[in-house]
C-alpha cells in the first residue's frame, strides 16, 4: 500500500536518503525507526508529494507520487507531520472545520465528520476549546483528529508520540491501534524503538539515510537470535578491550556500544558462550558484567545501527 523503490534525495553528499526500498502492506501498521536525523521525514515528505526525490520512486497503492498524481494522493493520505501547525486563535471545532472545507466536505457531512475524528482520538470534550489553550498531548490528538477528517486509506504520521508524557504516549498508541481495527495503512515513524515495538506489526530501520532491515517484528528478532548477542561491560580501557575481544574466536562485529560497554555478536554454540568470558578474562582484560543479549527489538535496534556506524549526528 506504501511503497517505495530505491528512493534518494540527497542534502549535500551524506545526508537524506539513500536507495530506501519501503514496503508497507494493506491493513499493517509499520514503525519507522531511526535516531535523529536518520532520514524518516524526508521519506516521508516524499511519499506525501511535499519533497520530490532526486531518483527513484515512491508509490501509494496504485499510484505513483508525482506532481500530476498529487490531488490523488492527497485524497487517500492522512498526514500528522513532526510540528502540528494548529491556528492559534481557533477553536478546535473551527480549526477541524476549515481542514473539511478545504478537502471539500459538505457542510452537513463535516460536522459529522468532526465528531467523528474527535470521537476516535478520545477528544469529544475539546470541541469548543480554544487551541492556544491546548496542552501539547491534547493538540496531538487534535492533530491526529484533522488528519483523520477527510477519512484516508493510508494514513503517515510522523512522529506521533513526540514530547508526549507517558500516559499520553500509552493513548496515542491505543488510538492507532483503534485505527487500524477501521482497516487503515498505517505508517509512523519514532526515533524511541520501544515505543513501536508494541503496537507495530511490521518495522523499517533506518540509520544514516539508508534502510539497515526491514521486516515483521518476529523476523527482525530472528535475525539477531542466529547469532548469539554478548553485552560485556569493562572495567579498564575500552578500546583495548575491544581490540583483545575482537580477535578471540567465534566473536563477530564487536563494537563499543556505549563508554564501556561492547556489543558482540557470537557465532560459536550456546554452550561455547560460557566459555568467552573465560577467554576475554585469560586477556587481561577487567569485566564488570558479562551478559546475553535479550533478543528484543531495541537491541536488534542497537546493534544494527551501531553496527552502521551510529547515530547520523
Ligand atoms: N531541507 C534540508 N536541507 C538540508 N539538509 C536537510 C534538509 N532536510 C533534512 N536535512 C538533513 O537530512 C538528514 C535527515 O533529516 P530528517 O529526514 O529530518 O531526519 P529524521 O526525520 O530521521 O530525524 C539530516 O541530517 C538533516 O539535517
Ligand atoms: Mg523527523
Amino acid at each position: 500500500m506504501i511503497r517505495t523503490e530505491k528512493l534518494t534525495k540527497k542534502f549535500g553528499t551524506d545526508r537524506g536518503v539513500f536507495e530506501i526500498d519501503l514496503d508497507v502492506p494493506k491493513g499493517c501498521i509499520y514503525g519507522f525507526v531511526g535516531h535523529n536525523g536518520a532520514g524518516k521525514t524526508t521519506a516521508i515528505k516524499i511519499l506525501c508529494g511535499l519533497l520530490r526525490p532526486d531518483s527513484g520512486k515512491a508509490f501509494i497503492g496504485d499510484y505513483e507520487v508525482t506532481p500530476k498524481n498529487i490531488p490523488l494522493i492527497k485524497k487517500s493520505v492522512g498526514y500528522m507531520p513532526d510540528i502540528t501547525g494548529v491556528y492559534d486563535q481557533m477553536s478546535v471545532w473551527e480549526f477541524l472545520d476549515f481542514y473539511g472545507a478545504a478537502f471539500k466536505i459538505p457542510p452537513q457531512k463535516r460536522k459529522e465528520r468532526i465528531e467523528s475524528v474527535l470521537e476516535l482520538t478520545n477528544a469529544s470534550a475539546m470541541i469548543d476549546y480554544q487551541v492556544s489553550s491546548l496542552s501539547r498531548g491534547m493538540r496531538q490528538k487534535i492533530g491526529l483528529a484533522k488528519t483523520l477528517i477527510h477519512d484516508p486509506d493510508v494514513l503517515i504520521l510522523d512522529e506521533p508520540a513526540g514530547g508526549l508524557d507517558p500516559n499520553a504516549r500509552i493513548e496515542m498508541r491505543r488510538t492507532i491501534a483503534g485505527l487500524k481495527g477501521l482497516g487503515k495503512t498505517i505508517l509512523l515513524s519514532s526515533h524511541i524503538l520501544p515505543e513501536l515495538a508494541s503496537v507495530c506489526d511490521r518495522v523499517g530501520i533506518i540509520n544514516k539515510g539508508r534502510l539497515l532491515a526491514q521486516g515483521t517484528v518476529q523476523e527482525i528478532g530472528e535475525r539477531l537470535q542466529e547469532n548469539l548477542t554478548i553485552l560485556v561491560t569493562v572495567d579498564s580501557d575500552t578500546r583495548r578491550a575491544l581490540e583483545v575481544i575482537s580477535g578471540l574466536e567465534h566473536v563477530q562485529d564487536a563494537v563499543i556500544a556505549d563508554v564501556n560497554h561492547i556489543s558482540l555478536s557470537y557465532t560459536g554454540s550456546r554452550e561455547l558462550a560460557g566459555r568467552l568470558l573465560d577467554s576475554i578474562l585469560a586477556a587481561g582484560v577487567k569485566v564488570r558484567w558479562f551478559e546475553e543479549n535479550e533478543a528484543n527489538l531495541e537491541n536488534v535496534f542497537i546493534n544494527i545501527t551501531s553496527a552502521s556506524g551510529g547515530k547520523a549526528e
